[in-house]
């Protein structure tokens, strides 16, 4: 069994065509400023889980979004812990990075409270194509 990282469609389509192997997870940059829709549907459709990196936006602008932040009000939960139960209830796997033992147990927290419809639709449309943070794998020297 394998994982990848950074695979787009075209190397995963490579990779199955090329080896028959459908990796078990593939890591890429996901949060809700930049939601890799059709990727994602690429990895529904071969049974690949999803595994977001940056899930909380690497901690920048996102968590600081006037409208994240009236959803966590509304919930009485940090905007971290929205973008995590968003991440969760679309089926995708986050592990957000702290050093701070605060901010790993609030961001394990977030079970004990739903996000409806409207919040939904709102994270939802955060998406933006030009939202990536970090490296483009199509470009980056790894
Ligand atoms: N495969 C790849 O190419 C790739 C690329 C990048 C990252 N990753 C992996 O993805 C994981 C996480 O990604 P990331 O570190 O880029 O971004 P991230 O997890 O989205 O954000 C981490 C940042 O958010 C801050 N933070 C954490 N919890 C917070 C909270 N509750 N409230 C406010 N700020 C909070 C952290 O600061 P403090 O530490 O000071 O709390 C840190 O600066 C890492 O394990 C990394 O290895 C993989």
């Amino acid at each position: 069994m394998i994982g990848v990282s950074n695979f787009q469609i075209p190397h995963l389509q490579r990779l199955l065509d090329e080896t028959g192997v459908t990796p078990a997870v593939n890591q890429i940059e996901l949060h809700p400023y930049f939601q890799q829709r059709s990727l994602r549907a690429f990895h529904a459709q071969h049974g690949i889980v999803t595994e977001s990196w940056s899930p909380i936006g690497q901690g920048k602008a996102l968590l600081r979004d006037e409208r994240i932040l009236r959803i966590a009000q509304k919930h009485r939960k940090t905007t971290a812990q929205i973008v995590l139960r968003w991440h969760f209830d679309n089926g995708l796997i986050a592990i957000p990075k702290s050093v701070h033992a605060e901010r790993i147990r609030e961001n394990f927290n977030v079970f004990d409270f739903q996000l409806d419809a409207e919040d939904s639709a709102l994270l939802n449309g955060l998406d933006n194509p030009q939202g990536r943070l970090g490296p483009d794998p199509e470009t980056a020297d790894f």
